[in-house]
């Protein structure tokens, strides 16, 4: 069985597809250990609540430094035998420590076609912005292994999302969740859950 923490800052839909997927059997083998939010009364624990599933909000403002704060995550995380961290629309950055700690054991979804509209300053709606503002065609959403940078370890699955002339962030951000960020995240977790992903020279492989 494999056991998650979902780190999350907001909205948790993300989170919920993760519920959804193990309750529906699209995500096998698979639970749900933690849920760690750095938000307090942020939405992702009151629907981990409502699923039953442990839920804490550690805060980095409770910590003198950003190792800190970490460390504090890795030692409930620990206690608990997680075999995968998920960033859910996760939005602190995480110190060099953690991302060693857990590498190859933690992935995050973005809500772009990595490598592009992607690192500092490129999370939830201003990504959406960006890609609006740019005019690209077509987007989506990315499921990579995270490392020391920020969106920039191995790409696991990517799904693309048209962008439509009317659109606004807003309806652009929810039709990359719909179409793309809520299947792709389930379908990467199902994959490690059932040793179904390599990585070779910095390569990730679904097989
Ligand atoms: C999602 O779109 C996720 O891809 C994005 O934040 C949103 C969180 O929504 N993450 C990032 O931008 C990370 N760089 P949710 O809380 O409803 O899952």
């Amino acid at each position: 069985m494999l056991r998650l923490a979902v780190l999350v800052s907001g909205g948790g839909t993300n989170l919920q597809a993760i519920i959804d997927g193990i309750e529906s059997g699209k995500i096998r083998d698979t639970e749900i250990a933690l849920v760690i939010s750095n938000k307090e009364g942020a939405y992702a624990l009151k629907c981990a609540e409502k699923a039953g599933i442990d839920a804490l909000c550690i805060s980095p403002k409770a910590y003198d430094s950003g190792e800190a704060y970490d460390q504090a995550m890795i030692e409930e995380i620990d206690q608990r035998g997680v075999g995968l961290v998920v960033l859910a629309g996760f939005l602190v950055v995480l110190s060099e420590e953690f991302t060693k700690h857990y590498a190859g054991k933690i992935i995050n979804i973005h809500p772009s076609l990595i490598p592009s509209f992607c690192g500092n300053g490129y999370y939830g709606l201003r990504v959406h912005e960006e890609v609006l503002k740019r005019g690209v065609k077509v987007t989506g959403a990315t499921v990579h292994f995270v490392d020391a940078g920020t969106d920039t370890g191995p790409i696991i699955l990517q799904k693309p999302v048209a962008v439509e002339r009317d659109d606004t962030p807003e309806i652009l951000q929810r039709r990359v969740m719909e179409e793309a960020e809520w299947l792709i995240l389930p379908e990467v977790i199902d994959a490690i859950a059932h040793d179904r992903v390599r990585i070779e020279d910095k390569i990730a492989y679904v097989i």
